[in-house]
């Protein structure tokens, strides 16, 4: 084990975090102690710098991989207010995944279009002016249609 400080241990890891979390959407507990092996330094080390920062993930993202910005902006036009009602419709906290695999949610920085705050990004695209109602709409249109996709493979079986 090294001695290192935190700004030290976080530019040693986080490269290595970030690849990581690109490559599988998350940061498997076997990443860690693999990480931990290769820059020789103790799981805890990885793990405390890994959670100390908001944007790494331990768990598989959902199906449907929703973000909410909660950038200077957004947050100004409610982002944050936003993000809990949805942590609360969907019964996770950011950084989870739903029990059903479904929905994974997570606060992010600005994702680049303030103008249009408070925005959301579901699936890679941008919701701009977003509001809880406008997004329990989408939530529930994302809903109908998995359903009927699901119907239609029952179907062709
Ligand atoms: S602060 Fe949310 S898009 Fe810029």
């Amino acid at each position: 084990m090294q001695d290192l400080s935190r700004a030290d241990l976080a530019e040693q890891v986080i490269p290595s975090l970030q690849e990581i979390q690109e490559r599988l959407g998350y940061i498997p507990r076997e990443a860690i102690t693999w990480l931990a092996d290769k820059l020789h330094l103790s799981e805890q080390e990885i793990y405390g710098v890994a959670s100390f920062y908001n944007n790494f993930r331990f768990t598989p993202p959902g199906k449907h991989h929703l973000r909410i910005c909660l950038g200077t902006a957004c947050h100004v036009q409610g982002g944050d207010r936003l993000l809990a009602a949805t942590s609360e419709k969907l019964g996770i906290k950011p950084g989870d995944t739903t029990s059903d695999g479904r929905y994974s949610l997570e606060r992010v920085a600005c994702v680049g279009c303030c103008a249009l705050a408070p925005a959301v990004v579901l699936d890679d695209v941008v919701h701009g002016r977003t509001t809880q109602r406008s997004l329990k709409r989408l939530l529930d249109s994302i809903d109908r249609e998995d359903r009927k996709a699901k119907k239609s493979e029952g179907g062709s079986q």
